[in-house]
C-alpha cells in the first residue's frame, strides 16, 4: 500500500473538485456518447446481466453502477470501491441498495474470482505512482472470475494543463494486464476542445469526434486471454 500516493490523490481531488463544471455542454455530450457506446458493449457481453456481479473500481459517486442497474443488473449484484469518503457517502445516499466501500483498491476486500465484470473508468490516469497502479491491476485480476470481463475507459493522451493525470496508452494497459486481450475503441472529443463548443456543441461535437486524432480516450473490453 502506498500511503503517500493515497494522500496525494485525496488532496488533488479536494482542490480540483470544487472547481470542475459538470454542467458544461461539451462535458455532458461526451458523457452521453460514452454511455451510449457502453450500453452497446453491454448488450454484446457474454454474461447474463440479470445474474451478474459487477465491481466498479474508483466508483466515485456511483453513477456508472446505476447505469448497470438500469441495464438489468440487480442491486445486490452492484459493488463499488473508492478512496474518497465524501464520494462514497454521496453514492450511498443516492444508491442505498448498492454495496459501496471506502478503500484503496490496492487491496480489494472481496474474495478471489468474485465478479463477472470489473469496471475501471478514469482511475489509472489519476494514479501517478507506478507501484500503486500495478497493485490495483493485480487486485482487479484477482477478484475477476474466470472468463470475466474488465470494462475500461480512460484517457490515452496527456493533458498538458493537468500534471496530476497521466495518459494510459495501449502499451501501458498491456503492461498492467498482461494476460488480457484488449478490444478498445477511441472516443470522447478532446475535453479542452469539447468544453469550448458552447451552444454549438450538439452540431459540432459529432463532426469533430469523427476525426480519430481528436479522440482522447479509449473505451472497451479486456478479456482474459486464457
Ligand atoms: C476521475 S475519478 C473517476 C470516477 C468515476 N470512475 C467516474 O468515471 O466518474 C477517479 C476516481 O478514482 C479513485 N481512485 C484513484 N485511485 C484509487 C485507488 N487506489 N483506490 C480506489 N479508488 C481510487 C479516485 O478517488 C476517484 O474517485
Amino acid at each position: 500500500m502506498n500511503n503517500e500516493e493515497v494522500d496525494r490523490i485525496r488532496s488533488v481531488y479536494a482542490r480540483w473538485e470544487p472547481t470542475y463544471d459538470c454542467s458544461n455542454a461539451g462535458y455532458l455530450r461526451s458523457l452521453g456518447e460514452r454511455d451510449d457506446r457502453l450500453r452497446g458493449l453491454l448488450s454484446r457481453l457474454p454474461h447474463n446481466l440479470t445474474r451478474c456481479r459487477v465491481l466498479d473500481v474508483g466508483c466515485g459517486y456511483g453513477s456508472l453502477l446505476n447505469l448497470f442497474h438500469e441495464q438489468g443488473v440487480p442491486a445486490d449484484g452492484l459493488f463499488g470501491i473508492d478512496l474518497l469518503l465524501n464520494r462514497i457517502q454521496v453514492a450511498r445516499k443516492r444508491y442505498p441498495s448498492f454495496t459501496l466501500k471506502e478503500g484503496n483498491a490496492e487491496q480489494i476486500d472481496f474474495p478471489d474470482k468474485r465478479f463477472d465484470v470489473v469496471t475501471v473508468f478514469t482511475v489509472f490516469s489519476s494514479i501517478l505512482d507506478r507501484g500503486m497502479a500495478e497493485n490495483v491491476a493485480l487486485s482487479i485480476a484477482r477478484v475477476l472470475a474466470s472468463g470475466g470481463t474488465i470494462i475500461w475507459y480512460d484517457m490515452r493522451y496527456p493533458n498538458p494543463w493537468n500534471r496530476n493525470v497521466r495518459p494510459i496508452t495501449k502499451r501501458r494497459i498491456r503492461e498492467l494486464f498482461p494476460s488480457f486481450e484488449l478490444q478498445l475503441e477511441s472516443l470522447t472529443l478532446l475535453p479542452p476542445l469539447a468544453r469550448h463548443l458552447g451552444p454549438a456543441t450538439n452540431c459540432i461535437y459529432p463532426l469533430l469526434v469523427k476525426v480519430p486524432v481528436l479522440r482522447s480516450h479509449y473505451l472497451g473490453l479486456l478479456r482474459s486471454a486464457a
